[in-house]
């Protein structure tokens, strides 16, 4: 959930270099930030100086901050203890020496806090964190024989503390006299970056495109020492040595920037057209090896949480009228009861944007050890659950760091529609449909089209509901529209199957209530547009989405009609007006409250 980067090389405006990481991974935590940085002299003895705020970082700088060439910072999604200055990251010892960042919860932290108070150390904050700073001071204090070992007594400490913690955790220590940062990682995603002469650490690759693009993903348990002259990975257990496994990040600096846009989520709405083009041009050769498993496949579930579950029952729909494959759908925290009831030879198709989606992680997990074959279709490349899968697909939507998935959604569904069709053995139907999609996203992205969406978005501002409904692929669509809109613009939208409405929601159905209606030209059409009536008949404000106009809508908004694919344009609709509607409200896309843009935490 949060954001971690650290530097450590020749240049001595680490604090300046991080700070920035830290913008480019701030929509993974944004409730606070903070820099840590070992001055490059100090007369006397030296301390770490850290500076911390409660709040985005905005246009803050860390200006003020000593020149040093070793630092490391934090952005936080608070779990435990509140959002304050004090309990912002980084968090130091007693003697100021050594400071820590964190990810993940510390689940003995009330037992370990109890016990080194009882050692007589002073904690400042209320957060789990700030325990591992005071763990490593009493564990250095053991380990330290010399001023000559310091970093061999400190990487120790490091590790000895981190095997002390409870829970899912990525962890990063500095301290003044060991030229190193010392990580671990058990759960929270952390990537090293290989620079020349300078070393990276980040829980995101995307922010070290700007420096380098080899790296190497540290798995459950490992520990990194990054030095300025080099990285040394090793089993946090055992302290056996690990080769690393670099890797060549596919990304560009300039992918994972906004550029002209105000927010990213803009860009990337607007990324889809060229997205899904390459998409429908791209070798198909690994989605007809992953088609031929899933068609062999007593069983298929496919898996997702938020919008990566919506894309999830679409590929459920997509996989049935497609390919007449029964395909089960959950999200993963509902997945439980039936997961150790697959037969042999099931498959898991995990879908997640980031590839560290806690809960997903934890039903993959358990499915490997019932030795059910886990697919992945994942957008970071190398990502925890990349690397957990037998079989793996990349959707190709580049970097998305909206917090609000968007082009990662058409992305995956263009990918599964693919699939489907592989799996009739005839993925150029696929390839077609997706090439049309791509052509109708472009006209959903056509000024007149903007220009409606912004007024409507102006008109509805101030409503508190707004449903949406759908049938069949539609349904789909409708959930992921309204979670869309309830996520960034904070009005309450519900998705609601269309079938559903007489069985309660048309109760909440009133006079000027909006109604986003999809009625997209399938077998569900007609009987949505008799949903659709039925909401007018109440009072509610019909905005119908659909290829061709009709009475009961009080407001149309045209998409083309391009088969099953027409989910990825209507989404698009979606994606605008919830885009528009929380400019209008005066709040940010990127980072809407409470949220982030990865959930490592269970
Ligand atoms: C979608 O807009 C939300 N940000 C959220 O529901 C997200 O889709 C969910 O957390 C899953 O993330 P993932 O695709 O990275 O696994």
């Amino acid at each position: 959930m949060c954001g971690i980067f650290g530097y450590i090389g020749k240049q001595k405006t680490a604090p300046t270099i991080v700070l920035d990481g830290l913008k480019a991974l701030e929509y993974r935590g944004y409730d606070s930030w903070g820099v840590a940085v070992v001055p490059v002299q100090q007369s006397g003895k030296q301390t770490i100086v850290v500076k911390k705020k409660a709040g985005k970082i905005g246009n803050a700088t860390v200006t003020e901050l000593p020149s040093g060439t070793l630092a490391f910072g934090h952005t936080r999604w608070a779990t435990h203890g509140g959002v304050t200055d004090i309990n912002a990251h980084p968090h130091l010892d007693c003697t100021g020496t050594i400071a820590v960042i964190h990810n993940g919860i510390v689940e003995n932290y009330e037992t370990l806090k109890a016990g080194l108070i009882k050692k007589g150390h002073r904690f400042v904050s209320e957060t789990d964190s700030e325990v591992i700073a005071h763990l490593v001071e009493e564990y250095l204090k053991r380990f330290t024989v010399s001023a000559r070992d310091a970093a061999p007594a400190f990487s120790k400490a490091v590790q000895a503390a981190f095997n002390d913690l409870d829970g899912l955790n990525a962890i990063i220590l500095i301290n003044t006299q060991a030229d190193e940062m010392v990580a671990a990682r058990n759960g929270s995603p952390l990537v090293v970056g290989f620079g020349n002469g300078e070393n990276f650490l980040a829980s995101d690759p995307a922010a070290l495109l700007p420096h380098t693009k080899q790296v190497h993903y540290l798995e459950d348990n490992e520990m990194a020492v990054v030095s300025r002259g080099g990285i040394h990975i090793f089993d946090a257990k055992t302290g056996r040595r690990i080769r690393p496994r670099k890797q060549q990040l596919t990304w560009t600096a300039k992918e994972a920037e906004k550029g002209t846009f105000p927010y990213f989520m803009l860009k990337e709405i607007f990324d889809q057209p060229g997205m899904l083009s390459e998409i429908a041009a791209e070798s198909t050769q690994q989605a007809m090896l992953l088609a031929h498993e899933l068609n062999t496949a007593p069983r298929i579930y496919i898996v997702g949480s938020g919008t990566s579950g919506y894309a999830a029952r679409s590929a459920s729909y997509l996989f049935a009228t497609v390919a007449q494959k029964l395909t089960n759908w959950s999200s993963p925290t509902e997945m439980h009861h039936h997961i150790d009831l697959l037969p042999p030879g099931s498959i898991i198709v995990a879908l997640s944007q980031s590839g560290e989606t806690m809960d997903l992680m934890e039903v993959v997990k358990r499915a490997k050890n019932n030795g059910t074959k886990v697919m992945s279709l994942v957008n970071v490349v190398g990502s925890s659950l990349w690397r957990m899968a037998d079989l793996t697909l990349p959707i190709g939507a580049g970097p998305e760091k909206g917090v609000a998935s968007t082009k990662a959604f058409t992305a995956v569904v263009a990918q599964l529609i693919l699939m489907a069709h592989a799996m009739k053995n005839d993925v150029k139907t696929g390839q077609r449909l997706v090439a049309s999609a791509a052509k109708a996203a472009k006209e959903a992205l056509k000024p007149e089209r903007i220009d409606q969406l912004k007024r409507i978005a102006h008109e509805l501002k101030a409503v508190e509901h707004i449903f949406v409904i759908g049938k069949g692929l539609s349904y789909s669509t409708a959930l992921e529209s309204a979670l869309k809109i309830k996520e960034i613009s904070y009005i309450h939208a519900e998705g609601v199957a269309a079938g559903e409405l007489k069985h309660g929601p048309l109760a909440l159905v009133t006079k000027g209530v909006p109604c986003i209606v999809y009625a997209a030209n399938d077998m569900h059409y007609q009987s949505t547009l008799a949903n659709a009536m039925e909401m007018k008949a109440r009072g509610g404000y019909i905005i119908g989405v659909s290829h061709k106009p009709d009475e009961v809508f009080d407001e149309y908004i045209p998409v083309s009609d391009v088969g099953e694919a027409t989910i990825i344009p209507n989404v698009i609709v979606a994606q605008l007006l919830a885009y528009y509607l929380t400019i209008e409200r005066g709040f940010d896309p990127d980072m809407p409250r409470n949220l982030a843009k990865s959930v490592t935490v269970k």
